[in-house]
């Protein structure tokens, strides 16, 4: 065999092996082309022979070494785009799958009862008071207990222990001072007063099960001539309608708070009441206090008990909260175990 046609058969040669799909590429150029390659080694085997013959084997290995790198290129270049496309078919990204939803947190238990609340009350024209000025949750012991009918030594102050800062101001165990706070300032020639107060109130309670040092009331108050029972009996059907459903009824018991009189606590019925219920297998349950504002306090706040009558009521989210979820311990509400809390997001998520 001369050396031109051994040439040109490395050309078949490296074709066969640039055959196969995973061929290492690199080492049949090394093998063919590189410096210690088999062109190379052909090349340097020519010094024995004439001009002429070194001139054709040198063109011939010119030819064989640029055919080989053209096929080197080809073959690289096909094993470079199967391998992109590989690598896209495994990373394809499914555009149409759902992303992953940030979680989003929703208004607290206590607080979509109080919005309720708020809603239902904005709907009859009330005002809602919730502003720190008229609303302060550090009270004075004057508008926490003497504007409310109860002087420094009142029994019913035993019932409402505090945490004092100085001996005059105090956290509010109730939210009742907020009534002074606004009645004293209402100008009675734009009409009478209609307002709520919603907010947080402390008890110098041992937390438990039913007990906690701080938790929630909503105050309600109106003042104007001619307020009678008849009113606050009305309101306090359509809030508890619209708290506990249309079909439960209300039930007004005689009780004593020192700044209305007369003095009533309120039950709503367990279940709901038709017709044909009888009145002996209701159960009820006690969901607030109310009653007529209490003369004394009337004066206190600059208004004429002669001329102007009124009644309040203050109910407790917390406790409406337990009745109409079954929660049956407080704490509860206030260790913030999103678990818990979860369970009431308005979201659904
Ligand atoms: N302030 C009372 C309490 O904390 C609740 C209450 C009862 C408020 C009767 C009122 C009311 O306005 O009329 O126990």
């Amino acid at each position: 065999m001369t050396l031109a046609e051994e040439l040109k058969g490395f050309l078949k040669e490296a074709e066969a092996e640039l055959a196969s799909p995973d061929v290492d590429v690199e080492a049949v150029r090394v093998a063919f082309l590189g410096k210690k390659g088999k062109i190379t080694g052909v090349l340097k085997s020519m010094k024995d022979l004439s001009v002429d013959e070194k001139k054709e084997v040198g063109q011939v290995g010119n030819q064989v070494r640029t055919a080989i790198q053209e096929k080197i290129e080809e073959k690289k270049a096909e094993q470079e785009a199967k391998a992109l496309e590989e690598k896209l078919a495994a990373e394809t990204l499914d555009v149409t799958l759902p992303g992953a939803k940030p979680k989003l947190g929703s208004a607290h238990v206590l607080q979509q009862i109080m919005d309720e609340i708020e809603a239902h009350f904005l709907g009859l024209g009330y005002q809602i008071i919730d502003d720190p000025t008229d609303s302060p949750e550090v009270e004075t012991d004057e508008y926490n207990f003497e504007r409310e009918n109860l002087p420094k030594d009142h029994p019913a102050r035993d019932m409402q222990d505090t945490f004092y800062i100085t001996p005059e101001i105090l956290l509010r165990t109730q939210t009742s001072p907020v009534q002074s706070r606004v009645l004293e300032k209402h100008d009675f020639s734009k009409g009478p007063l209609k307002m709520i107060a919603p907010g947080k109130v402390y008890r110098r309670d041992t937390d438990d099960a039913t007990h906690s040092h701080q938790f929630h009331q909503v105050e309600g108050l109106v003042v104007g001539k001619n307020i009678t029972m008849a009113d606050l009996k009305g309101t306090l059907l359509s809030i508890m309608q619209e708290l506990f459903g249309e079909k439960h009824q209300i039930r007004l018991r005689p009780s004593y708070f020192p700044f209305t009189e007369p003095s009533v606590e309120v039950d709503v019925s367990w279940d709901e009441v038709t017709p044909d219920t009888k009145p002996e297998d209701i159960k009820w349950i006690e969901v607030l206090g109310a009653g007529m504002t209490h003369p004394n306090v009337l004066k206190m706040d600059g208004v004429d008990p002669e001329e102007y009558t009124a009644f309040a009521f203050g109910l407790g989210p917390d406790r409406f909260a337990m009745l109409k979820y079954g929660v049956e311990d407080i704490r509860q509400f206030y260790l913030n175990d999103v678990r818990f809390l979860d369970q009431f997001n308005e979201r659904g998520i």
